[in-house]
């Protein structure tokens, strides 16, 4: 896609990128008219850049990391984001906005949060303040309230160490609009060089707000009754879990355990770098929380997700039912800024069910892709069962491979996957059933060589909790990603991809006589 000229063929679309618009929602369908030109500008091409995601959330331009302030109120879900509306790298972070009723499709609003004299907004969250407990309008018209991290700048640039302090926010109008508290910060910080990424939710065990924040190596838990005072109640993890870098994006939650009735408390953190595959990723430890003190018995490092492109995530507040909606920034801190887009950088993974269930009698944090995803999917292909003979390759030529899910059993025996297109860009998926590990190779998968770490390893990942006789496969591709769900979300994987242009294979092959199971391939309409 570096020759300008070239016509890419995918998913049966002809994509030209000749015209390479850099379109935004408001020239949708116009025409511009000088006095000696007329300049068709083509609806199609919006979102249809190279690597642009067409069916997870990328902001319409420029820069994004975090997603922030996720809140499901009045049949809305709300979707902040770390947003930086002057390029395509990390600066000065606002908080973007977008809705969506079905976590699916979605639309892009105005920034919500600016920076401001007390520094740059960072992550955080939001909640209803639906009892008006912080006094900042009426229970007729609760307020929503953002919590967030300000980090200032100018006591960066002057060596100063606390930077950062946790500022709100709050909107009289469903998140249109957003005014600043009158007495930040709510919490100061004299001491802390990381202080940051305030999680809140409502505890309605304890009846009072709770706060979770990192500090470095360690999370703190707060208590609040109005959200505005807190008290600083205990510390989580300086010996526990991983701590190849720093702490960010905690989240605290009760969860089921699958089939019982038992209640256990997820702790999310993610960490930088150090994550399980390199860099960034995100750890969870499974324990009890009465309010003040999170405990856990836990003792080995549990990762959300294996691959190297799930970072920051947390849950929604207050989502329908009761369940745990997880979205996380698919990208990773080594090389974030570096991505082959142009006029955009980052998307976020698929919205994500998070449960909780046990294997071999520990607790796993399992994640599937929501279930609103399949209004989107149109089977092309399926099969009840396909013998694959050892040595012998089954090749699936499908020109939509990288806008599609592709879904199998298969049995517990040695599994090979490799998607390709013309131009010998290979993506390889291995399972080892003897080793009992999972590995994704992207070496050769496309354009790898913008930074030094992207490409250079196989990313391999023991897998001792596939203890079933047959493993589920669900792998779903858009065209820079691949997320693959093994029985079950027990094992998530989520990497980024680009190729040099888009697979158009798929070939399965195994050293072991075996049988694949319900095999489909679905594609998966674009949202934009
Ligand atoms: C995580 C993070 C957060 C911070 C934000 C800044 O990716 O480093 O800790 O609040 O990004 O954009």
């Amino acid at each position: 896609m570096k020759n300008k000229k070239k016509i890419v063929l995918l998913g049966g679309l002809i994509l030209s990128t000749l015209f390479h618009f850099n379109s935004q929602a408001q020239e949708k369908n116009t025409i511009s008219i000088s006095s000696k030109e007329i300049i068709k500008v083509d609806a199609t091409q919006y979102y249809k850049e190279p690597f642009r995601p067409q069916f997870h959330f990328s902001p319409e331009k420029k820069w994004m990391n975090d997603p922030n302030g996720m809140l499901f109120h009045n049949g809305t879900y709300h979707l902040f984001y770390q947003y930086y509306p002057d390029d395509i790298v990390w600066g000065p972070m606002h908080w973007g906005h977008a809705t969506s009723k079905d976590l699916i499709h979605w639309q892009h609003k105005k920034i919500a949060l600016f920076p401001d004299e007390l520094g740059y907004i960072f992550s955080g969250s939001a909640v209803m303040d639906t009892n008006n407990t912080s006094g900042l309008e009426t229970k007729e018209n609760p307020p929503m309230i953002a919590v967030f991290t300000y980090h200032n700048m100018e006591f960066e640039k002057a060596g100063k160490i606390n930077t950062q302090t946790q500022g709100l926010a709050y909107s009289l109008d469903q998140g249109e609009t957003w005014k600043k508290y009158n007495a930040n910060p709510i919490i100061n910080n004299i001491t802390l060089k990381d202080f940051r990424d305030p999680k809140v939710f409502w505890n309605e065990d304890t009846n009072q707000w709770n706060l979770v924040l990192v500090a470095g190596d360690r999370a703190q838990i707060y208590t609040s009754a109005n959200l505005l005072q807190w008290k600083l109640e205990s510390e989580f993890g300086q010996n526990k879990g991983a701590h190849g870098g720093v702490w960010e994006c905690p989240d605290l939650f009760k969860v089921k355990v699958n089939g019982t009735q038992e209640e256990k408390w997820v702790l999310l953190v993610s960490i930088n770098p150090g994550g399980a595959n390199g860099g960034s990723a995100t750890q969870y430890f499974v324990g009890d929380f009465d309010g003040k003190t999170f405990t856990t018995s836990q003792k080995e490092i549990k990762w959300v997700d294996y691959g190297t492109d799930n970072y920051a995530g947390v849950t929604y507040n207050d989502a329908p039912g009761g369940e745990r909606i997880f979205l996380g920034w698919m990208s990773n801190w080594n090389y974030a800024r570096d991505t082959p887009t142009t006029n955009w950088r980052s998307a976020m993974t698929l919205p994500r069910t998070l449960s909780l269930s046990t294997i071999k009698g520990d607790y796993v944090l399992q994640s599937q892709p929501v279930a609103q995803l399949d209004k989107q999917l149109s089977t092309d292909f399926s099969i009840e069962k396909i013998k694959l003979n050892k040595g012998v390759d089954k090749v699936f030529a499908y020109s939509k491979v990288n806008q599609s899910k592709i879904q199998f059993k298969a049995e517990n025996k040695n599994l090979k996957l490799v998607f390709s297109n013309d131009v010998n860009d290979l993506l390889v998926l291995q399972y080892d059933a003897q080793k009992q590990t999972f590995a994704i190779d992207r070496r050769l998968s496309g354009k790898v060589n913008f930074e030094k770490s992207f490409g250079e390893k196989i990313h391999t990942t023991p897998t001792p909790n596939i203890i079933t006789k047959n493993i589920d496969f669900q792998i779903i591709l858009d065209w820079s990603s691949i997320e693959i769900f093994l029985n079950g979300g027990v094992y998530s994987f989520t990497e980024q991809i680009f190729p040099n242009q888009p697979y158009t294979k798929l070939t399965i092959q195994s050293d072991e006589n075996q049988e694949i199971k319900t095999l489909s391939f679905q594609s998966i309409k674009g949202i934009w």
